[in-house]
């Protein structure tokens, strides 16, 4: 055995064991009673007192390489991943050039593969035109198609409601799910402008500027071109009472609608506009009570599926521009959703161990059908797993975090709970708060 991880208490939605976990090569071999003779581990860990949970993923990341590297890059990104205890990222079309053909996506999956630390998987981009969808589709390259209903970083439109009808039926025959970017487009520009037109500058003009109802029209003009089409799609980072209340009245009708919700919009209330200003600036954006306990409370009884970080870096002289319109959206994420919600959930009682790991991870895989071997801590699967330290205490600061742009509405949050290592397909790739491999070990997930 090459690795043998003892006495962790290992939790997944199915409940709680201490156990001892054999890994030989890249997978799980054996899941035990703690101190059986016969297992040995060429590299132990004493994971006593430890949590083990299955690798956390991320389904949503925008990691900026190809054409942003200023921002992020695949190295930067997986390093902030893995020390947040993330061992599979899902990553966005929208960088430069978007992932909108076969050959875009394969340099892209080509230039991950020389600097990730953890495993990784993308989505193709359903553009303006269309085009590619169906050779993207068929190239086998991707866990899922994207398309952004509204305005937000890189400008990429979506089709007309026929061109989206022919991304569906292309998504559903070849089994991608579609995910949306569920904001109105109308109702945002139209309630940007007039905000404009009084002379608002200040961070919560862009809250007032993408109301809840332009996710729920979004919402409502996905549900309904996914119900003509018998399509499978998502919704991502779900942001209101109003949009969760849309993609519930869809999944009555039976559509195949599975949602998102961001650490951001569970956590945040809308004091962060006066204390984070226009760091806080996100599409779309925290909107605080009530929509914040709305989105808590139905992730909590399974309404929503999963919690994805949208992790969406920005240069920090372009956040701290004085005037919000010139402040891009987005932020930080995926090193920090661990800790906060280990913090602000599970140390809270609102969100239970079990269902952290299922949302974190076995949801995740489900939903992208990243197969048998992610999401699940079983023989034969991919050896990854996230150790965690129930009791660590950690304040969130930028200059901490392992990101290349690492501004975030959380600064000064203390917080208790954190991974102590991180493992990804049977290697130990943090340790004790340390990197404990070389970058490139991250391979694509084969679907
Ligand atoms: C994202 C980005 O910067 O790429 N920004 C954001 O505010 N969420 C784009 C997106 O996911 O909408
Ligand atoms: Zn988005």
């Amino acid at each position: 055995m090459d690795l043998l991880v003892r006495n962790a208490t290992l939790v997944t939605s199915k409940g709680r064991r201490v156990v001892d976990i054999a890994i030989d090569g890249a997978a799980f071999v054996a899941i035990a009673e703690p101190g059986q003779a016969a297992l040995r581990g060429d590299d132990e860990i004493d994971a006593s007192g430890l949590h083990a949970l299955p690798g956390l993923i991320d389904g949503h990341v925008h990691f900026r390489e190809p054409g942003l590297e200023h921002e992020e890059t695949w190295l930067t990104g997986t390093r902030a991943a893995v020390m947040g205890g993330v061992t599979t990222v899902l990553e966005m079309p929208n960088t430069v050039p978007p992932t909108d053909t076969v050959e875009r996506a394969q340099s892209k999956l080509a230039l991950a593969a020389l600097s990730a630390y953890c495993d990784f998987g993308i989505f193709g981009l359903v553009g303006e035109s269309g085009e590619s969808v169906a050779e993207l589709a068929r190239s086998g390259r991707l866990v899922g198609l994207k398309t952004f209903l509204g305005p937000t970083t890189g400008g990429l439109r979506a089709p007309d409601d026929d061109g989206l009808r022919r991304a569906l039926t292309i998504g559903r025959e070849y089994g991608l799910r579609v995910a949306f970017h569920a904001e109105d487009r109308e109702i945002v520009e139209r309630s940007e402008a007039a905000l404009r037109a009084t002379g608002r500058t200040d961070a919560l003009a862009h809250l007032e500027s993408r109301p809840a109802e332009a996710e729920a029209a979004a919402i409502d003009r996905a549900g309904r071109l996914l119900h003509e089409t018998g399509a499978p799609g998502h919704i991502l980072h779900l942001s209101s009472a109003a949009g969760l209340a849309a993609v519930e009245r869809w999944r009555a009708a039976g559509v195949d609608l599975t949602c998102e919700v961001t650490p951001h919009h569970l956590l945040l209330d809308r004091d962060v506009y006066e204390t984070a200003g226009g760091v806080a600036r996100v599409n779309p954006p925290v909107r605080g009570e009530p929509d914040s306990s709305a989105l808590r409370a139905a992730l909590a009884d399974g309404r929503i599926d999963c919690v994805a970080t949208d992790h969406a870096p920005h240069l920090a002289e372009h956040k701290l521009r004085a005037s919000i319109w010139e402040v891009p959206s987005g932020f930080c994420g995926v090193e920090t959703m661990l800790p906060l919600l280990l913090t602000r959930g599970v140390q809270e009682g609102w969100l239970s161990l079990e269902r952290l790991a299922e949302v974190t991870s076995e949801a995740v895989a489900r939903i992208w059908e990243l197969g048998p071997r992610k999401g699940r801590v079983e023989v034969g699967a991919d050896a990854d797993l996230t150790l965690i330290d129930l009791d660590r205490p950690g304040v969130i600061h930028a200059a901490d975090l392992h990101g290349k742009n690492n501004l975030s509405p959380f600064e000064g949050v203390r917080t208790r709970g954190a991974a102590v290592a991180t493992i990804v397909r049977g290697r130990c790739v943090m340790r004790a708060g340390r990197l404990a491999l070389d970058p490139g070990w991250g391979r694509a997930v084969i679907r």
